[in-house]
């Protein structure tokens, strides 16, 4: 009937929307470089929140109204749905967010956990992660809940991020911080390794060297892409293109942003939005 016509009418305008990400600041590009990979129909609006970032320490509370504030942020440019590229956000804010909005929104670590389950053969996983994210347990109980004998063995690595906006990502520093942080993986036998962070995927070279073939590097900015696939399809919000363009919104800029932008986008970073956040 006629109600039915216009609830398709409205889904097939709605799948022509863009997708909304969010991070606590430009980390999450790493996320948004392999969307734009893996969805090549879709468009995409990223939010980094540049002038309060970092979220990786600080508390729960001050996670989740910041993160509810970027959610609503992203609603007013129309958006279709909402990809938590920051797994901070995703630790401590995404069962709010989901019970607050009624768009579909998902996070990096139900992903990365469906990987990690996936890859490992002896249950034995390390997570690394901001201070907050390793905190929160939130990998630690998802994977549990899967497996409950798995030994999941988490640590956070705060010193990771600076090291990597200040684009140090292979210098004998950087070595030797992964090395200080990882060394007691060695003799715990895991054969997997979640990479909890946005900023994480750029130190890959150098963790896979310190932790050898053994390990499996699990990246959840690769994991999340095909989540997304499945959401939009599932949502009949899948967009037919053309895709392909992003438009990114900061609330805060810096001299260096367009240099660290293109390193974790892996081009260059296109003319940003400032807007102020409340
Ligand atoms: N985006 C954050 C994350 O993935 C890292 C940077 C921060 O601490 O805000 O946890």
């Amino acid at each position: 009937g006629p109600t039915v016509q216009r609830e398709r009418m409205a889904l097939a305008n709605m799948s022509q929307q863009p997708i909304g990400v969010f991070d606590s600041g430009i980390g999450g590009l790493t996320v948004l470089k392999e969307l734009l990979a893996r969805l090549p129909n879709e468009t995409f609006v990223y939010f980094g929140d540049t002038a309060r970032v970092p979220y990786g320490n600080k508390s729960a509370d001050t996670v989740r109204r910041f993160s509810s504030e970027n959610v609503k942020l992203l609603l007013e440019r129309g958006v279709k749905m909402v990809v938590v590229a920051c797994n901070t956000a995703t630790a401590d804010a995404l069962p709010q967010l989901v019970s607050e909005f009624t768009l579909p929104i998902i996070g990096v670590i139900q992903p990365g956990v469906r990987a990690a389950l996936a890859a490992t053969r002896n249950d034995k996983i390390g997570v690394i992660g901001t201070s907050g994210t390793i905190r929160s347990m939130a990998y630690q109980n998802a994977i549990l809940a899967v497996k409950p004998d798995a030994r999941v063995t988490s640590k956070a690595c705060p010193l990771f991020v600076p090291l990597v906006e200040e684009g140090w990502t292979d210098t004998p520093v950087t070595r030797l911080v992964v090395e200080e942080y990882l060394k007691g993986y060695k003799n715990l036998g895991i054969d997997t390794l979640v990479l909890g962070c946005t900023h994480y995927p750029l130190l890959k070279p150098v963790i896979a060297s310190l932790l050898g073939d053994g390990v499996t590097l699990v990246d959840s900015a690769v994991e999340i892409s095909r989540e997304v696939a499945v959401v939009l399809d599932q949502h009949k919000l899948a967009s037919k293109g053309p895709g392909g363009r992003f438009d990114i919104i900061l609330s805060d800029t810096s001299p260096t942003f367009a240099e660290i932008a293109s390193r974790f986008l892996g081009r260059r970073a296109p003319e940003i939005e400032l807007v102020s956040v409340r």
